[in-house]
């Protein structure tokens, strides 16, 4: 081969190599919003979650792809276990991982996937069985009583080296075989967190909890001291705003309120913790990424009045009020998201809009007011998707021809409009020209500004909400233009400065649908449709789930 040959197919070996890697996944801003790029382009992430053990058998997981597209989802959140890659010390086997890359990208899905290693719901219950039995080299936490306790103490640096380790093995693997970025995202670890007890009790924790905090801490704090969550920024500047000292000194001696489940009980133990699970989890992610540069994330088993402090709920884990331990100690991790399992829906979203931290919901409730909620957090919180927990529970599904949803799933029905629309919605995404709407019992109309209405919507029959939720998207497409995607809502519009032309009436109302894309009008929605005794007001009557746009006039 002469020379230039030789040096012809570097080169090219190089560009291709880079182009590979920059066409990777990635987060980027825009305005407000962060997104995740797919393929060069912003994608929105219409998923599910599968359950916990469906993915542990090639044959069991075969069907499952096909059924998720029926659907209507693009991506499938799946686990992959550190017991099942890693059955013996250094000996790795991704027959599983081959599987799932396959079956999801035959079936035209993308995943992400969930690193269950040292922790699954606060247990280290996913641990190869090497690691179970070695308790003197992986060592567990201990509880107040002094007993140990089924979890790995996040004070044992073999325990973190070892998952990294493997963690590493696997994102080297997926960088080799995943040619086609199919694997968009990973979530590392699970829910972890202490259980059944405010803190790991175990001799390095005492002394790591008696000593200064850490150093990097101390820096951290000095520099981000305006920029606290409020949760943490009350607590220390209660405390004298210290850089130096103790957890107690700086952060307090902590109170229990068993009356009021939002009150911070046992709150500095629990920013221990969260301290050290970050540090942890953070040193895996940063050798995970070394290999295979993705984002990482981290979800957590949230607060609420079931769970009302550390412990209760797994102590140190993702959670809002803790969220700036994590951001000091694990910079590796690209964001925090909820499981959000507790009724609080708006609030929970609200309190991870925060600090920049991008919003996913890799778990929650589906059905009708899975679907209602997921159109409310694209408009209002630019989330980057949403998940429902256990999709692939019913074990078959009548077949649909492609892009028709199954009429008896909502969430599949509101996925197939949504995927139809998201170019839009991307586009829109961080701009200030979409909101969310969310109709409840507890709030039944909702108001707000958008352009130059006032948008006014609530459940298009009154007796609706007895039975079923209402939600919806609305984006701004100019200056009197409108396209709702909503479920079972009025939409109404009045002038937000009326000025000489005070009244607004409907010029044009158009049903349809996107078709690769493509705004497609269906009827011309009048009469019945859009006017009738019971609807007061200038705008839109949408019984069921559908898609309208809408054109104002002004007069006088
Ligand atoms: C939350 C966990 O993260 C999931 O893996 C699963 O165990 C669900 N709970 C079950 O409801």
């Amino acid at each position: 081969m002469s020379k230039f040959i030789i040096l012809l197919s570097l080169v090219l070996g190089f560009t291709l190599a880079a182009e590979a890697q920059s066409s990777l996944p990635a987060l980027r801003k825009q305005g407000a919003a962060t997104q995740l790029i797919v393929g060069g382009k912003p994608y929105l992430m219409l998923a599910g979650e599968l359950h916990n053990s469906s993915c542990s058998n090639v044959e069991y997981m075969e069907d499952i792809w096909p059924r998720m597209k029926q659907l209507n989802m693009n991506t499938i959140l799946a686990p992959v276990s550190w017991e099942l890659i890693e059955p013996e010390e250094g000996r790795f086997d991704f027959t599983l991982v081959d599987a799932m890359i396959k079956g999801a990208e035959k079936s035209d899905l993308k995943l992400v996937i969930l690193w269950f290693a040292s922790w699954k719901n606060g247990g280290s219950i996913y641990i190869p069985s090497w690691v179970k039995k070695d308790y003197k080299r992986f060592p567990r936490a201990v509880d107040h009583n002094g007993n140990s306790i089924e979890i790995l103490s996040t004070f044992a640096d073999e325990s973190m080296k070892a998952d990294a380790k493997a963690f590493a093995a696997f994102m080297k693997y997926i960088h080799e075989a995943d040619r086609n970025s199919t694997i968009i995202m990973v979530q590392v670890e699970n829910e972890m967190g202490i259980l059944n007890t405010i803190r790991d009790f175990s001799p390095a924790a005492n002394r790591a909890f008696n000593s200064p905090i850490p150093q990097e801490l101390s820096v951290w704090l000095g520099r981000n001291k305006n920029r606290l969550t409020p949760e943490l920024q009350k607590v220390w500047t209660q405390n004298g705003s210290k850089t130096t000292g103790t957890w107690e000194e700086v952060f307090g001696r902590s109170t229990l309120d068993v009356k009021d489940w939002r009150s911070l009980s046992f709150y500095t133990e629990e920013l221990f913790m969260a301290y050290h699970y970050a540090r942890y989890v953070g040193h895996i992610a940063q050798a995970g990424k070394k290999e295979h540069d993705i984002p990482l994330f981290v979800n957590a088993w949230l607060k609420g009045p079931d769970y009302p402090w550390t412990g209760r709920f797994p102590g140190g884990g993702p959670l809002p009020q803790v969220m700036d331990m994590w951001r000091c100690a694990a910079p590796a991790i690209d964001f925090l998201s909820p499981d959000i399992y507790i009724p609080y829906f708006r609030e929970v979203v609200g309190q991870y809009d925060r600090l920049d931290n991008p919003v996913f919901i890799p778990e929650t409730m589906g059905g009708d007011v899975g679907a209602s909620r997921v159109l409310w957090a694209i408009g209002e919180h630019n989330i980057m998707g949403f998940s429902p927990f256990g999709v692939d529970r019913v074990r078959r599904m009548p077949a649909t021809a492609s892009n028709q949803a199954p009429a008896a799933d909502p969430l599949a029905e509101t996925y197939a409009l949504l995927g139809g629309m998201s170019e839009l919605i991307m586009q829109h995404q961080g701009k200030g020209t979409m909101r969310g709407i969310l109709v409840e019992k507890e709030s039944p109309v909702q108001t707000f500004e958008l352009g130059n209405y006032i948008v006014t919507a609530d459940a298009s029959m009154s007796q609706l909400l007895e039975t079923t939720s209402a939600g919806g998207l609305i984006i701004q497409l100019g200056s009197d233009e409108y396209i709702v995607l909503g479920r079972n809502l009025n939409v109404r519009f009045a002038p937000r400065t009326p000025g000489d032309l005070p009244l607004v009436g409907i010029d044009k109302v158009y049903e349809g649908a996107f078709r690769n894309g493509v705004w497609t009008p269906g009827r011309l929605l009048n009469g019945d449709e859009t006017h009738c005794s019971t609807f007061s007001g200038t705008g839109l009557k949408m019984p069921g789930a559908g898609i309208q746009r809408i054109t104002l006039y002004r007069y006088k």
